[in-house]
């Protein structure tokens, strides 16, 4: 009985491409057979794989139905968390969702999930993004300041999420945690944040991240051991869609 995870397949089944890299970079070529065979070899039904967001590029739940079913194929029981492309999960609809795939998929939000004597528990969570201004050497000199103001109210209504998520957890009696986030828990211009705070004030064992693709984002955050914690990138390309083994 294992845990893993990964994070961003985009898979497009029934939608449009929207992310043109998908097209012209070989480690995407195919990767949703890659993926399957990965999981095909790795997973028994005993395991657990979260998918820590980003799964269909589907603008609604009719798009994404082949998608969602291509998750539900894969071996073991699987968890998923939101990311910023999936249209078809507004936070309101994830007890639709949930009725719809239980048990077969379970929709994270607002709650916790179990293995062994761990409680998973996530969000979407939220990184300022820019815009950066540059220099000629490319290094920052500046940023969209309104845009960072904005981006903090998002950041604060994510950190409420992952909060009730903990506090679900805790008041259940659970004290072991392994937290998932869609974003990397801090922007390039942080050390530290919001969430990997509350990380600490809960003792999450392990933070589990995605978002970031392409070679060039790899290191936008936090990766191995900070403050007595794990962080892991698990985006699918950085993995190579390989899942990451977290327990
Ligand atoms: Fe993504
Ligand atoms: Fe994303």
């Amino acid at each position: 009985m294992s845990l893993y995870a990964i994070g961003d397949l985009h898979l497009h089944y029934q939608s449009e491409l929207k992310a043109p890299a998908q097209l012209r970079d070989r480690v995407w070529k195919n990767h949703e057979e890659k993926f399957r065979k990965n999981c095909q070899k790795l997973l028994t039904e005993d395991d657990t794989l979260v998918l820590v967001g980003d799964h269909s590029w589907g603008k609604n739940l009719s798009e994404c139905e082949r998608d969602l079913q291509y998750i539900c194929e894969l071996p073991g029981r699987k968890v998923l968390t939101r990311g910023n492309h999936d249209m078809f999960w507004d936070v309101k609809k994830t007890r639709h969702l949930n009725e719809l795939y239980q048990p077969r998929l379970t929709f994270l939000q607002d709650s916790y999930a179990v293995y062994r004597d761990y409680a998973l528990v996530g969000t979407k969570g939220f990184t300022f993004e820019g815009s950066f201004y540059l220099d000629r050497w490319g290094r920052i000199v500046g940023w969209d300041e309104e845009a960072q103001v904005h981006a903090k109210k998002l950041v604060d209504r994510e950190l409420e999420r992952l909060r009730k998520s903990f506090e679900l957890a805790k008041a259940d009696g659970f004290g072991k945690y392994i937290m998932f986030l869609h974003y990397p828990p801090t922007s390039i211009l942080e050390e530290k944040s919001g969430f990997t705070d509350m990380a600490e004030e809960y003792g999450a064992e392990q933070v589990i991240y995605a978002h970031s693709h392409g070679e060039s984002r790899f290191h936008d955050s936090i990766q191995g051991e900070y403050r007595g914690r794990i962080y892991h990138l698990a985006s699918g390309d950085y993995l190579r869609w390989k899942p990451l083994k977290v327990l």
